[in-house]
């Protein structure tokens, strides 16, 4: 079947929050969700659902825990236990439990850096000490410092913050990458919270994701996993999203705020889960094969623009630019005066980086790369 990745659908008036932040003619490449409709047995699964037209409180479907159970199996060969599955209304809910749970707040955390803006900030909301743990560019891929890791790790440090396929950066972290970090963790008895939504999102032919609790009993018993399909799939705006934990000690603090603080899914959010689990195989490779020529036509024009530098996208729509060789203070800023808003770096840790969100019709990306090539010269015009 072929879908049309290539249309654009208007947005603004949508509620979109990319779309309405910036005024009509700046492109609004930031907030990591696309400009692509979600598969059409996503939206055929919501519209039953309104034509039955009662949307009432929901319990968790079990035929959407047997699919996630499903999928481990069949994609990473990791067998999980139904009641391992906590349901979430989105992995931000989850990042946030798993800071203020399974820490005390005498305990410390380990977290990457630069990372996605909501690893470092619960733990700053809880109020837990942690310390920053740089990636470093190693043969064209950003991976962790481990030499850094294992001087920063304390007597009273519990929580390993992971973001794999780590955003941004890209990074597919490999099976021998996860083990060492899983033996790490067992050596100082770390909790390891695993953030995997982009785990379907793999644009390298030939490396797999590999969640870290499947890397052996030890790593599953030590982990929270937070997974979701609203990534992949397009529904974001839907939001569900799951815990796999496979410790019912750890399970039970993690699910402390259960059904108070933090609410259940929508139904929309099970629909659009189950539907995209059970019917949009094909959808996804074909999604994948357009953003991984969009990544390409990235790569080829950052590459020319000097004063900026990339490395290369292995996973997620999402390119972390270096953007130092410049020479302006605020290279957000400098971006947004020439008519594309990225995201800031400093948000995910670095203020001379900004990220670009490739997950929009390759004609926009087009224009938006020329305006960047623009601000990229050494006396930019616009
Ligand atoms: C690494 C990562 N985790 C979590 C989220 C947001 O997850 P959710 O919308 O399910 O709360 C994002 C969104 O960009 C992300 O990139």
């Amino acid at each position: 079947m072929e879908f049309d990745f290539d249309t654009p659908v208007e947005r603004r008036g949508s509620w979109s929050a990319r779309w309405e932040r910036y005024p009509a003619g700046v492109i609004p490449l930031w907030v990591a969700d696309t400009d692509f409709r979600a598969p059409p047995p996503v939206l055929e699964a919501m519209q039953r659902r309104i034509a039955h037209g009662i949307l009432g409180y929901n319990v968790p479907p079990a035929a959407l825990r047997d699919a996630v159970i499903e999928r481990m199996q069949r994609l990473y060969g990791w067998r999980v236990e139904p009641d391992w599955v906590v349901f979430v209304s989105g992995i931000v809910p989850g990042l946030h439990l798993a800071a203020r749970h399974l820490t005390r707040a005498d305990q410390h955390a380990l977290v990457p850096t630069p990372v996605y803006h909501h690893l470092k900030r619960s733990l700053v909301l809880a109020g837990r000490e942690h310390t920053d743990v740089p990636l470093v560019l190693a043969k064209g891929r950003w991976v962790w410092d481990e030499d850094f890791l294992a001087a920063a790790v304390k007597p009273n440090s519990r929580l390993l913050f992971l973001c794999n396929p780590q955003n941004p950066g890209g990074t597919i972290f490999t099976r021998d990458e996860l083990a060492r970090l899983a033996a790490f963790a067992q050596m100082h008895d770390l909790v390891i919270c695993s953030d995997e939504i982009h785990a379907d999102i793999l644009l390298d032919e030939g490396k797999p994701h590999v969640p870290v609790a499947s890397v052996s009993r030890e790593a599953s018993r030590r982990s929270v996993t937070l997974i979701s399909p609203n990534k992949a799939f397009g529904f974001p705006g839907a939001g569900c999203a799951f815990a796999i934990i496979e410790d019912a000690e750890l399970r039970r603090a993690f699910s402390a705020d259960h059904h108070a603080t933090v609410h259940d899914p929508s139904v929309f959010g099970y629909e659009a889960s189950l539907a995209a689990y059970r019917e949009c195989g094909d959808w996804l490779e074909a999604q994948l094969a357009y953003l991984r020529a969009n990544r390409d036509l990235v790569e080829q024009e950052v590459a020319a623009m000097p004063g900026l530098r990339m490395a290369h996208v292995e996973a997620t729509y999402l390119a972390w630019i270096d953007a130092s060789g410049l020479g302006v203070s605020d290279p957000y800023q400098h971006f947004l005066e020439h008519g594309v808003a990225l995201s800031p770096g400093a948000q995910f840790g670095d203020a001379q980086f900004v990220r670009l969100n490739f997950g929009t019709q390759r004609s926009l990306l087009e224009q938006a790369l020329k305006r960047i090539s623009c601000a990229s010269r050494p006396n930019p015009t616009g």
